[in-house]
């Protein structure tokens, strides 16, 4: 198939949906046919789409007045890799699998699909360098509140996120200091400390758990025990979902089985909430954030990454500069091949700043 000049191509968003996925929607659309002078199709809930053949054009119209709107108009999955595609069970529940590349193949020729834009994390990039392999073009634009993209040192949502995150951990915090009570509360961030450090620091939280730093029981009871003893009857513990004790296991939620990535976090905060009242016998109450933290309409911050990132994917769409990944480095738009990003996750460095700071706060990290 002869691509180029690109004549049509498709949009898509997969994994977790974020606050900032119609901001990329609309500019790749709006860019594409201003530009570009070429036709955009809407894959719906990401590869699902593909494999399922739901594609519906995208015109200027569809795209106006959804750059505020959270989520993504649309729909997102985080369950659709074509290479293992859930396609039935067996008579014991178990998943079977199967290679659905074909599908997704067949579906981009129907729609004479040139390039494939796959805004998302690193399961859909992932997904796309599995269809880029069998000769489709593709670029990415990497989406995660998470903010654990290789190569891509702020990825648009988490933004939004710090801001959500700290907002709730600023109301726990006066009801806490109103009870004298000790307040766990859980961010989510899969592996990743990025969001509970940004809105830990944001929000001032005494005790900062990130997976990270594996924390040690005994060293968050002490700092407690401290503040209490100094007149500080109240502690606010942000703690990230991945966080685990040291020598022990993160806390799973459940297992989704169709799930490229199947492992879902949560429930540490009612672990350590429980473990340090059992220790200390002081008062400690647990809450979990959860989606909340995924919702809403993107900050302002958020509007404008997701934009630039947007707009540089269409350039690279435009330029030839394919199976590559548009990404934000030492502030500016940059790119980095899709393979270098897939199934990667950039964690927290022990010598981030933001570490130090938190520590030179007098912040306790569990260690
Ligand atoms: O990757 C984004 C994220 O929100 C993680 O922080 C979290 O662990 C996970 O997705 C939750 O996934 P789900 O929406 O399937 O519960």
């Amino acid at each position: 198939m002869n691509r180029t000049p690109l004549r049509r191509i498709g949009v898509l968003t997969g994994g977790g949906d974020c606050p900032g996925l119609n901001a990329v929607i609309r500019v790749v659309t709006k860019a594409a046919i201003l530009k570009l002078g070429i036709d955009v199709l809407g894959i719906e809930e990401g590869f699902l789409g593909l494999i399922e053949d739901r594609v519906r054009p995208l015109r200027y119209d569809d795209v106006s007045n959804i750059l505020t709107a959270g989520g993504t108009i649309l729909g997102t999955n985080n369950r659709a890799n074509p290479a293992s595609f859930v396609t039935g069970y067996g008579a014991d529940g178990t998943p079977i699998r199967a290679d659905v590349t074909d599908r997704v193949l067949a579906t981009v020729e129907r729609h004479a699909i040139d390039l494939l834009v796959c805004v998302g994390g690193d399961g859909t990039m992932s997904a796309a360098n599995g269809i880029i392999r069998r000769g489709v073009p593709c670029v990415g634009v990497p989406k995660t509140i998470d903010n654990d993209l290789m190569h891509c040192e702020l990825t648009f949502g988490f933004t939004t996120a710090v801001q959500t995150a700290s907002e709730c951990l600023d109301k726990i915090r006066t009801t806490g200091a109103s009870h004298h009570r000790i307040m766990v509360v859980e961010l989510m961030g899969r592996n990743a400390g990025w969001l509970t450090l940004h809105a830990g620091l944001a929000s001032g939280a005494d005790v900062i758990l990130i997976p990270e730093i594996p924390y040690d029981l005994d060293s968050v009871c002490d700092f407690c025990i401290r503040r209490a003893e100094a007149g500080r009857r109240f502690t606010l513990i942000a703690v990230s979902e991945g966080a685990r004790p040291r020598g022990g296991q993160q806390v799973v939620d459940r297992i989704i089985v169709e799930s490229p990535e199947p492992i879902r976090l949560g429930g540490i905060a009612q672990k350590l909430a429980a473990d340090i009242e059992t220790r200390i016998r002081r008062e400690t109450r647990a809450t979990i954030l959860g989606h909340v933290q995924r919702g809403g309409a993107p900050v302002a911050f958020d509007r404008v990454l997701a934009t630039l990132l947007g707009h540089k994917a269409i350039q690279m769409a435009a330029l030839g500069e394919w199976n590559q990944v548009a990404v934000w480095r030492q502030g500016r738009t940059d790119m980095a091949p899709i393979a270098a990003v897939a199934d990667q996750q950039r964690l927290v460095e022990l010598d981030d700043p933001l570490i130090a700071v938190a520590r030179a706060l007098g912040a306790c990290l569990g260690d």
